[in-house]
């Protein structure tokens, strides 16, 4: 589904990502980690080309990614991303927000789009706030409309970068658990977290990046358990010393 070869980006003279090679399978789940500043919001920014790279490839369902308008375009419309500050429209309603794209991009007609977006917000368990603005709901609430508003675009992939680091603890685990469900459905998926036991439950893989490298990818028992780098150690220890 994604497949990345020799990535290097710079922004000026900071080299932020290094030699970053990863296969992404269909279906696959994938947990980045890492400390701050490491490139893990970059790396994925990279896929759907809201970062422009300079060095190396990066194909998407197929499609390789250049500079080229269409290609971006074409990619975007496979690739849904949820960010950590939600990025809903705040003078749209819920169920506007979710239409939006279906509407203006995907050219469907109103009815259908908001029949789907209806669908997508029973499934994160909110359909009944669809008529009120996003300044009206908890951060938790927020997060699982811009889930469901990834979801309308029907994408084969899922980017999320720190979806559960702006919410209050009693919201993150109902943020989890909608990712859980959506994990054993089948979408692919790649989520930047810190939050472990979500790791452990759905990664199949557990990367970890430092100072702009993948320095250690297994699957999340084998790294938590047995990390062989010494950075990934210090890493863990102090995570899991909180
Ligand atoms: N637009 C930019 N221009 C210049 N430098 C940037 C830009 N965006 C990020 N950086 C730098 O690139 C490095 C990697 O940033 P990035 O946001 O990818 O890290 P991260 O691993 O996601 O960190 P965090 O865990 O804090 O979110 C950081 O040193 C950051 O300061
Ligand atoms: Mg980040």
């Amino acid at each position: 589904m994604i497949t990345i070869n020799r990535l290097n980006k710079w922004y000026g003279d900071f080299h932020v990502l290094r030699d970053i090679d990863l296969e992404v399978a269909k279906g696959e789940r994938i947990v980045i980690c890492g400390p701050s500043g490491s490139g893990k919001s970059t790396l994925i920014r990279c896929i759907n080309h809201l970062e422009r790279h300079q060095q190396g490839d990066i194909t998407v369902g197929g499609v390789h990614m250049t500079n080229d308008i269409k290609r971006i375009e074409q990619i975007r419309r496979n690739v849904g991303m949820v960010f950590q500050h939600f990025n809903l429209f705040p003078h749209l309603t819920v169920l506007e927000n979710c239409c939006l794209s279906p509407i203006w991009v995907q050219k469907k007609p109103r009815r259908e789009a908001e029949k789907t977006a209806m669908e997508y917000l029973e499934r994160v368990r909110i359909a009944n706030q669809a008529q009120k603005y996003p300044g009206q709901l908890s951060g938790g609430q927020q997060q699982r409309v811009a889930i469901a508003r990834a979801l309308c675009m029907h994408p084969q992939v899922m980017l999320f970068d720190e979806p559960t680091s702006a919410l209050d603890p009693e919201m993150i685990k109902e943020v989890l658990d909608v990712m859980i469900e959506l994990a054993r459905e089948g979408m692919t998926m790649l989520c930047v977290t810190h939050e472990m036991g979500f790791a452990k439950t759905v990664a199949d893989r557990v990367i970890f990046m430092d100072e702009g490298q993948i320095v250690e990818s297994a699957p999340p028992q084998e790294l938590f358990n047995n990390p062989q780098s010494p950075r990934t150690k210090e890493f863990l220890s102090q995570i899991l010393g909180h």
